[in-house]
């Protein structure tokens, strides 16, 4: 059933854009409740936020009325937290203000903890403390280049593959001094023990890069956010590797410090809190529970003004938090840390080498041609946005392999999913099935440029 209400969700969601990631100051917070803002007030601060997350809600009949009263709802609801004052953290209207906390919760949170698997492990001593080692007060494993910029699983629940694929990133930026992005797709479509966008656990991402001798880039197999089948050509390059995964024993804050000191490391925490969802800077110290329904990585800790805090990468994109991060309270009473944050930490180990570096090349495939003049990015399918009888004037790129390009000549659907349907802007499997997808939207075509190479042959295309 969560595919259900994250299906009709994905559609309402659009992509978020490259703007400044500041949120939308409130400066001049009412803090009577009988006077909050007046509606042309919150109205303008809507538009705004539209604006700056390139939002918009065309074709869905009083959708955007619907998402303005929850934008609204959690605005009131920010304003009341922020005005309590002495609160170390801050929320704001971020990329997530006009969701419900419901919707949030079906559509970004994706770790699924199988708790009687981790029982039958035991936790390792690597980290327990030794004689004479001092773990330092403070750490960014930022500042030695062993994170790459935040990523964005967009809506798909695999925050345990982005979770996977940091820690990974990390111990090999450690270990070979090369920081290099590698691919939560290949996870998300090839991982069968983990259900791709459906959820998974952080320790079967692991287990999955092991058997499979590695993974590939990022660049190679890159993001979808969608479950696609699985690329075998892909799966094959093994670009990274890591020999082990181990588990921290949980319920101790001293020992994911040390451990954190010496490596980027994966946590499952709870995030499905309001607070979580709308917040924006400072030291996390809202009402969360232990239910861990969120993967995440500690990449560092420090402290502020006499708090204590851990640094909590999270993959919902730069206009979430700090910049994509969330500074969490580390050294709270209760051993299980805050929202859960040390019950099922891991890390991956890595003590052998990469595979040699020209491991089964995938090729670089050609771009996919449209006409005599236009061409669209290689792994792309050519969709005609404006044509004239059986002549295509204007053409689109589907940043998808074998796609159906949709009668609006403006949308496309994945080849597993190829019934468009226009009017809710999703694709499906058949007419009447309800499972489906977001449609995806064209680029523009570019133009062949001819010059010594003249592309005569006829790439896959379709048009409606
Ligand atoms: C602020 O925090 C201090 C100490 O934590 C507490 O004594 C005080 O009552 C708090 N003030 C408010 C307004 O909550
Ligand atoms: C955490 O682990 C350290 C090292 O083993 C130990 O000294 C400390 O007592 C533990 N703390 C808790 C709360 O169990």
């Amino acid at each position: 059933m969560a595919t259900l209400s994250l299906l009709l969700l994905v559609s309402l969601l659009s992509f978020s854009s490259a703007l400044d990631m500041s949120i939308v100051s409130y400066n001049n917070v009412n803090h009577e409740k009988t006077s909050w803002r007046t509606d042309e007030e919150v109205m303008a601060l809507y538009e705004e936020w539209l604006v700056k997350h390139g939002k918009s809600y065309n074709g869905l009949l009083g959708e955007k009325d619907k998402r303005f009263e929850i934008f609204k709802d959690n605005l009131r609801y920010i304003d009341e937290q922020n005005s309590m004052g002495n609160r170390s953290y801050t929320l704001g209207l971020n990329r997530f203000a006009d969701l419900t906390n419901e919707e949030y919760r079906t559509t970004y949170l994706g770790f699924r903890p199988d708790r009687k698997r981790r029982l039958g492990r035991t936790p390792s001593d690597r980290y327990l403390p030794k004689v004479g080692e001092s773990v330092p007060d403070s750490f960014d494993w930022r500042e030695k280049g062993a994170v790459l910029p935040i990523k964005d699983q967009g809506s798909c629940g695999s925050c345990w593959a982005f979770s996977t694929i940091a820690s990974v990133e990390g111990i090999n930026q450690i270990k070979t001094g090369k920081l290099i992005s590698l691919s939560e797709q290949e996870l998300v479509d090839c991982d069968f023990i983990d259900q791709g966008c459906e959820g998974g656990l952080m320790d079967d991402g692991f287990e999955f890069i092991i058997k499979n001798g590695g993974i590939d880039t990022e660049q190679d197999y890159p993001y979808k956010g969608w479950d696609i089948r699985c690329d075998s050509l892909r799966k094959n390059a093994k670009v990274v590797k890591i020999d082990e995964y181990e588990d921290l024993y949980s319920g101790n804050e001293t020992l994911l410090k040390t451990a954190v000191a010496n490596q980027p490391v994966s946590v499952a925490i709870e995030g499905s809190g309001r607070d979580f969802q709308l917040y924006s800077k400072g030291i996390f110290t809202g009402k969360c529970g232990t239910s861990l329904d969120h993967g995440a990585n500690v990449v560092g800790y420090g402290s502020e003004n006499g708090k204590d805090y851990w640094i909590v990468r999270n993959s919902w994109g730069t206009e979430w938090g700090e910049n994509g991060y969330i500074r969490m309270q580390r050294n709270v009473k209760a051993p299980t840390g805050i929202c859960g944050i040390t019950s099922m930490a891991s890390y991956p180990v890595k003590t052998g080498q990469n595979p040699p570096s020209p491991s089964p090349p995938s090729p670089i495939k050609p771009p996919s041609v449209c006409d005599d003049y236009n061409e669209c990015p290689a792994d792309n399918t050519c969709c005609c946005i404006y044509g004239f009888r059986s002549f295509c004037m204007e053409w689109g790129c589907c940043p998808l392999e074998g796609a159906t390009c949709c009668d609006d000549h403006y949308s496309c659907c994945p080849h597993d999913y190829p019934v468009c349907n226009v009017r809710a802007g999703t694709c499906s499997i058949g007419k009447n099935n309800p499972l489906g997808v977001k449609a995806m939207k064209h680029t523009l075509a570019r133009p062949i440029i001819k010059n010594s190479k003249k592309s005569g042959s006829e790439g896959m295309k379709s048009s409606t």
